[in-house]
């Protein structure tokens, strides 16, 4: 396939701006799984990535220094960072409003925690402008532009209003939801026929492919013509290729980290301070998606249900902050807090804390720490795009010991599903037992197991990932997809 140039446009650039107590600005590197996702691409093609700093334009230090602070990103990360500033108000009603009150719950099922504030569409819109601008600015006729996730939705649409010509590709990663959800949304038509502005549109699991055709079906009445791994809708005016790209993670960088000797010593100091039992690992971004509460009250339950469980597990769950100035976040990191100390304070015996709880972002290679030494790996969202922590947890458990439990609802289900143990969570007794055996499944067991999804990952990773989406989107070649094993 020809080499070309990647832009790739998402809401946030894979560096923060953070202004430090003493007033002086830093660039951090960003959480979230795209960063992990795209970094090592990007570099390997002399890519560009632009997007949001996370800060509201009117707070942004002055133009040197700002620029200087991007020179060092760019110089850090490997490849070409272009930022969009974005005022307070695009800040509130764009992402916090529009993509994260409306998009975001409603996409994920959770229709009752939408907010359908009628000023936060203008503000999607324009900010969508703005970003599909810093395209027409950023890049040229033979660049492939690939848009990312909920909050730009509009891109492809606004660069063809602008009246540039670019192939498109649009990668969603959250999950769509089916027609009876997406069907409230006021701006239904506008969102759905703005994804056909793309030239091809990909989606975690054939799950939501199929929900996406189902309101194109239903809402517009256009003709599907079925290919082996995609779909063609065919538009009046053109066409545009649909399928399912699940993505992964750079799974050798996870299992050469948790071969160094740092990892192994960071693992072997947390089982010593831990003695004589197994480690039950959760870790999620602060996300009502995520299940934290449901997944915490089923260990109790399962702590209730089989006695021997006491003094022997600990649960160490790793919360990551997120959306801090969202209050619904901010209440739920109470909620998560009163159910941990409840939990605590009713099976606490000398010598033994059941719940470990911490709310920071770790350091990698202290995370890969856990990811190898934790016997079991809870990953319970209510509802998930893919979850890269289950893929993580898979390519740094090295000695394949352990186990990993995982939400039915999770995206990376559609792949794991053979070798993990799936489970609702919203069906509290049924985890409670799958935790249970979990903890008495035999070595022989865990580690087949275990090995056979470490092999699935590691063929299916982010390379794989990336070269798949690409080899449609720029080759619109739809024969043999490597990633396309459900
Ligand atoms: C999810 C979304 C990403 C988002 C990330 C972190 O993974 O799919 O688009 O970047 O959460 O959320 P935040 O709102 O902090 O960017």
């Amino acid at each position: 396939m020809e080499k070309r140039r990647l832009a790739v446009i998402s809401n946030r650039l894979p560096i923060v701006l953070k202004k430090e107590q003493r007033g002086k600005w830093q660039i951090e590197p960003g959480s979230g799984g795209l960063v992990t996702a795209l970094g090592p691409v990007l570099k390997n093609r002399d890519g560009i990535w632009i997007g949001w700093m996370g800060t509201n334009a009117e707070e942004e230090p002055a133009g040197p220094l700002l620029e200087d602070l991007i020179r060092r990103g760019t110089r850090e990360t490997g490849y070409s960072l272009k930022p969009v500033h974005l005022t307070k108000e695009e800040v509130n009603k764009y992402y916090h409003g529009f993509s994260n009150e409306i998009l975001w719950p409603l996409f994920h099922d959770l229709f009752s925690r939408c907010n359908f504030d009628l000023s936060y569409w203008p503000f999607y819109e324009q900010v969508n402008r703005k970003f599909a601008q810093a395209v027409v600015s950023n890049t040229d006729e033979n660049d492939y532009v690939w848009v990312q996730d909920y909050q730009l939705i509009l891109v492809g649409r606004e660069l063809k209003r602008l009246g540039l010509k670019r192939q498109t590709g649009y990668f969603l990663h959250i999950p769509f939801p089916p027609l009876d959800i997406f069907l409230k949304l006021p701006w239904r038509f506008e969102i759905l026929e703005a994804l056909m502005e793309y030239d091809l549109v990909g989606f975690q699991t054939v799950r939501d492919l199929r929900n996406f055709v189902g309101c194109v079906r239903a809402l517009f009445n256009y003709k599907v013509a079925k290919e082996k791994f995609m779909n063609r809708i065919l538009r009046p005016d053109g066409e545009v290729l649909v399928g399912a790209f699940p993505i992964s993670i750079d799974y050798r960088e996870f299992e050469d980290l948790a071969r160094t000797g740092e990892v192994a010593e960071m693992a072997w100091s947390i089982h010593e301070n831990l003695p004589n039992r197994q480690l039950v690992l959760g870790v999620d971004r602060l996300d009502y998606t995520k299940g934290i509460p449901h997944r915490l009250l089923a260990f109790a339950h399962a702590l209730e249900c089989y006695p021997d469980m006491r003094r022997k597990v600990t649960l160490i769950q790793v919360v990551v902050p997120s959306r801090v100035d969202v209050e619904e976040y901010g209440n739920l990191k109470q909620e998560i807090e009163r159910i941990v100390g409840e939990i605590n304070g009713r099976f606490t015996e000398v010598g033994w804390t059941p719940i470990h709880y911490i709310y920071r972002s770790l350091p990698r290679q202290e995370l890969v720490a856990y990811y190898k030494t934790c016997e079991i790996a809870l990953v319970t969202p209510l509802k998930d795009g893919m979850n890269l922590i289950a893929k993580e947890y898979c390519a740094s458990n090295i000695e394949e010991k352990g186990i990993l439990i995982l939400s039915e609802f999770a995206g990376a289900a559609s792949q794991l599903h053979r070798d993990a143990l799936l489970v609702n969570p919203y069906d509290r007794q049924r985890m409670a037992d799958t935790i249970h055996a979990a903890l008495r499944m035999q070595d022989d067991e865990r580690q087949a197991r275990m090995r056979r999804l470490r092999r699935f990952i590691k063929r299916h990773d982010i390379i794989n990932w990336v070269n798949s989406f690409l080899h449609a989107g720029i080759a619109r070649n739809l024969g043999d997809f490597p990633q396309a094993e459900f």
